[in-house]
């Protein structure tokens, strides 16, 4: 379990008690927990526990658009919106899928530490996601699990598709990573066309073997699109050039090759 779930304060704030009994509460809040995790395993996703504020009951998302209207107004059209726990006592649990039970929260009318905010603690993603908490422990990874930098900050949860510049939007995925990558978005005097394509091109950007969170950390990366000819003297030509001698001194970004691989203002071949 997250600690930031956790280190939630279970003391009740004045105004509280007349939800009743917490004990009650309690059950009820097990109870409809158990049938989140029933449409998480209905989704065929490996499920750890949800996100927990002591006490708390879901209220459903209609709840929440009485005070955060700016938010659920664009729900309805989110990848997200679609998750409902099944069954006939079953909440629309849309909101609380990630922010845990809400009813603390809406009837403290929005008091501190009463809902889980995401961007402190991504177990409330890990919950359905699990296979991204092992992808943000490789060597290489963006510093998510360290606090740095959030889902949210490549992922919408409350409008269109989760995946910002997914699909066909390249543009967005430059805006995406280029707001905090300025110098590798450009614009540049020669582009690499590989670029256009998408940073995730070449970058697995949760986490990585591989330094720079490469999704290779050799030629193959570049092989991939660069084709490579052999001739009958056995020369090897990419690009039309000669690398028969090259290839053995490193991967094709190494200091006096390609180093500038995301362009340069300098010259077409990417060398600075
Ligand atoms: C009675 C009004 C009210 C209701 C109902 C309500 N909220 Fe809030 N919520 C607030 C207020 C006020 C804040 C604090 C806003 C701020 O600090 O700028 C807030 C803050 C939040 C935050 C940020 C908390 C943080 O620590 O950063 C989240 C997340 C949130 N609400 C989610 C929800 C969800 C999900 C629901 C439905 C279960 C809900 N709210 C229902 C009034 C409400
Ligand atoms: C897929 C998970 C998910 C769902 C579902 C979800 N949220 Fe959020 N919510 C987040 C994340 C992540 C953040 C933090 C965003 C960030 O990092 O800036 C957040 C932040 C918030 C905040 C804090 C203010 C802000 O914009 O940062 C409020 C309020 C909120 N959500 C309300 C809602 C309401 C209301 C719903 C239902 C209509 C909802 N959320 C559904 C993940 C979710
Ligand atoms: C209750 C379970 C649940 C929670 C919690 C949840 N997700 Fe999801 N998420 C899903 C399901 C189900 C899909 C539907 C698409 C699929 O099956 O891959 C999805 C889809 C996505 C996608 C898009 C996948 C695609 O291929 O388009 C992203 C990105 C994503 N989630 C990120 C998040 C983030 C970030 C959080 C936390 C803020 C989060 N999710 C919380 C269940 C969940
Ligand atoms: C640095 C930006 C960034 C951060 C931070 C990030 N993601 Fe992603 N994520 C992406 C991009 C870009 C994609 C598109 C898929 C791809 O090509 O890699 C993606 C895809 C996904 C997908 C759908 C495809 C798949 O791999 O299953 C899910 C689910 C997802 N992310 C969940 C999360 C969760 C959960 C977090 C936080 C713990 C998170 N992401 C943090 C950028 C990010
Ligand atoms: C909110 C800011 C933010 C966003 C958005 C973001 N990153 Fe990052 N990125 C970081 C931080 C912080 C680091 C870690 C830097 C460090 O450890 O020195 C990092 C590291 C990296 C690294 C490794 C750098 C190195 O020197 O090893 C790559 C590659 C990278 N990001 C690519 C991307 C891509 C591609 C996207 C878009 C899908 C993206 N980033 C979106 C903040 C961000
Ligand atoms: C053609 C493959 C490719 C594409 C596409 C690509 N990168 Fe890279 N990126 C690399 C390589 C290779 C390195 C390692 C360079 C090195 O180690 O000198 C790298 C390194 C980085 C670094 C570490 C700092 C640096 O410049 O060495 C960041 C940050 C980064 N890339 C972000 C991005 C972003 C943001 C995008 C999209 C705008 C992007 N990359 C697109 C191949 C690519
Ligand atoms: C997604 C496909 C793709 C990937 C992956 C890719 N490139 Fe490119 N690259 C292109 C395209 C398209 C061009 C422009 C057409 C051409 O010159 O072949 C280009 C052009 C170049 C050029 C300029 C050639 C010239 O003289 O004009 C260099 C140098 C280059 N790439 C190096 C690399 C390196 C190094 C890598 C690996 C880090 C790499 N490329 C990965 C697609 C790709």
């Amino acid at each position: 379990m997250n600690s930031e779930v956790n280190s939630v304060p279970p003391k009740r704030r004045p105004g509280l008690s007349r939800l009743g009994p917490p004990k009650r509460l309690a059950v009820l809040g097990t109870l409809l927990a158990a049938s989140i995790l029933v449409s998480c395993v209905s989704v065929t996703r490996v499920v750890v526990a949800p996100p927990n504020i002591p006490g708390a009951t879901f209220v459903g998302s209609e709840t929440c658009s009485q005070c955060h209207e700016n938010i659920t107004k664009g729900f309805h059209a989110a990848t997200h919106a679609r998750l409902k726990a099944p069954g006939a006592n079953a909440a629309n649990v849309g909101c609380e899928s990630c922010h845990g039970p809400g009813s603390l929260h809406s009837e403290s009318g929005g008091a501190h530490h009463t809902i889980v905010n995401p961007r402190k603690s991504p177990d409330a993603c890990f919950q359905c996601h699990l296979d991204k908490r092992g992808e943000f422990n490789l060597p290489h990874h963006h510093p998510v699990l360290e606090g740095k930098i959030s889902c949210g900050d490549c992922h919408n949860p409350h409008k269109g598709d989760a995946v910002i510049g997914g699909g066909t939007a390249l543009a967005t995925e430059f805006d995406t990573c280029g707001r905090c990558h300025t110098a590798q978005r450009g614009p540049f005097v020669f582009e690499h066309e590989a670029v256009r394509e998408g940073c995730t091109t070449c970058h697995a950007v949760h986490g990585s073997v591989n330094p720079r969170m490469l999704k290779e950390r050799s030629a193959v990366l570049c092989m991939k699109c660069h084709f490579q000819q052999q001739t009958t003297g056995g020369r090897i030509f990419i690009g039309g050039q000669d690398h028969t001698t090259r290839l053995p001194r490193g991967s094709c970004w190494s200091a006096g090759c390609h180093e500038a691989v995301h362009g340069s203002q300098i010259g077409s071949s990417l060398r600075f």
